[in-house]
């Protein structure tokens, strides 16, 4: 396989992996407009790693400037360190070679996979673009933005775990954004309006690329587009995105309306950044029924809920000065009591419930939020989240878990499990009183000063 073609040479592969014994190639992962991807093992580590090396030959850039972009491409990686993000191990020039080896993430990217199905339905789309969003956050929180988020950028395993590839473009806010001599930026349908025309970038094009990434995923089909690349620039510009196949597949109204916010042409219409675009696709109702565990007994779970009608719940969240109502979900009867001393401190109701098949007792008395442990004696808290999340109660209810996860398998989990939000054990109350009050904000709720 070809890996460049410079004025002066063609070049395999396999002069790459003589230039740099110390990784063996396992197999090709993909190719870019600049580069090719392998999938290698680092013999000196005895480990796997995803090997990009670029097309041009070394002696075809100016070194110490390629050697300068790839070098700040790692020290941003670095410092955003997020489960979906994909880390950059090193960066190195092997003969004629520039390379930059980074954590392998197994799976296939968004663009392969729609390739392969289409369109992915909002339900299973919802807990990827919450992974990415929350990777691109952890980059808008240091104050970087991606500049090109595209569904080759972004992969997905077979559980559903999602990473962000290539923060290859990313600049700091601050910083100049330039990307070195010749380099055209990003592949224009996923461009930002602002992008497109030249202007002043922030968190809030990045916004806009993961609404036309959502857009084309749900949907299936390219929110601007043209044969050619110009006139799609264009038509990101100026075009409104059509509203027709968004209505057609079968996606919840608040997702609808969220991706249309995204796409804005205006940035200060969007989300402010990704993190606050996260929050609203944690919102998004969970609508389609997922199986419920084998061991569980669904009639006896049917029976529960169907004992609290839908129509009294919607009465109650309607009365604007309602006093709200809390579940506290935790094994540990310490937890539960300070919880409860500090909720009721905050004017709210509180319910309590010693592991996942009391909470989904609970649930019957309506409370507006609960705050769930993870580890409990006969049903976990994520068990007991996927089956409140998927009956017509719990859908619109809010989930905050009472752990932090940072294995990416295990928070694809939860995010599939429709858990809303996540704070940290120990507990620390100012956090956790201030991620009630955020939520509850969305319900029109409010806790007392
Ligand atoms: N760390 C990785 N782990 C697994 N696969 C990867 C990894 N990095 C890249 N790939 C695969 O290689 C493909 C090519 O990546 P590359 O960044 O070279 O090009 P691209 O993103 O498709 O396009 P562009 O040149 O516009 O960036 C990706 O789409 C993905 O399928
Ligand atoms: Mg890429």
């Amino acid at each position: 396989m070809l890996v460049g073609i410079s004025s002066s040479a063609v070049y395999s592969w396999k002069d790459f992996f003589d230039a740099a014994p110390r990784y063996k190639y396992s197999r090709t992962l993909g190719r870019g407009g600049m580069s090719i991807v392998f999938l290698a093992e680092d013999q000196d580590l005895n480990t796997e790693v995803a090997v990009k090396v670029l097309f041009s030959r070394a002696d075809q850039f100016d070194t110490d400037d390629t050697l300068a972009r790839l070098k700040l491409e790692a020290q941003i990686n670095r410092k955003i360190r997020h489960p979906n993000v994909a880390r950059i191990f090193d960066i190195g020039q092997a003969g004629e070679f520039w390379f930059l080896t980074m954590e392998y993430i197994p799976g296939q990217d968004l663009s392969k996979i729609l390739a392969d199905r289409g369109s992915i339905p909002a339900r299973e789309l919802v807990p990827i673009m919450r992974q990415v969003a929350l990777g691109v956050g952890a980059a808008h929180n240091l104050g970087f933005i991606h500049r090109d988020l595209k569904p080759s950028n972004i992969m997905i395993d077979t559980n559903g775990a999602a990473a962000v590839l290539d923060f290859g473009v990313a600049r700091s806010v601050t910083g100049s954004g330039r990307t070195g001599p010749g380099i055209v930026l990003g592949t224009p349908a996923f461009l930002s309006p602002e992008q497109a025309t030249g202007q002043v970038l922030d968190a809030r094009s990045d916004v806009f690329s993961l609404g036309t990434v959502t857009y084309a995923a749900v949907t299936g089909k390219l929110p601007f587009w043209a044969d050619k690349p110009l006139a799609t620039a264009m038509a990101v510009a100026t075009q409104p995105p059509p509203l027709e196949p968004l209505e057609r597949c079968g996606a919840p109204q608040e997702l609808i309306a969220l991706i249309l916010r995204c796409l804005e042409k205006e940035p200060s219409k969007r989300f402010a950044d990704a993190n606050e675009l996260e929050t609203g696709l944690a919102l998004v109702p969970f609508k389609k029924e997922a199986p419920l565990p084998p061991e569980l007994d669904e009639s006896r779970l049917m029976s529960i809920f169907e004992e609290r009608s839908e129509e009294a719940l919607l009465d109650t969240t309607t009365l604007p000065t309602r006093t709200p109502c809390i579940l506290v979900v935790d094994d540990d009867p310490l937890t539960r009591s300070l919880l409860k001393h500090h909720l009721e401190t905050a004017g709210c109701l509180v319910l309590e419930a010693e592991d996942g098949i009391a909470a989904l007792e609970a649930v019957q008395h309506g409370p507006d939020l609960i705050l769930m442990d993870i580890r409990m004696p006969r049903m976990d808290g994520l068990d007991a989240t996927r089956i409140i999340k998927t009956t017509p109660v719990g859908a619109t209810l809010p989930v905050v878990i009472m752990s932090v996860i940072r294995d990416r398998s295990r928070l694809a989990f939860a995010l599939q499990c429709g858990a809303t939000d996540f704070i940290p054990k120990p507990l620390d109350i100012t956090r956790t009183l201030a991620t009630i009050s955020d939520l509850l904000a969305h319900k029109g709720l409010r806790l007392s000063a």
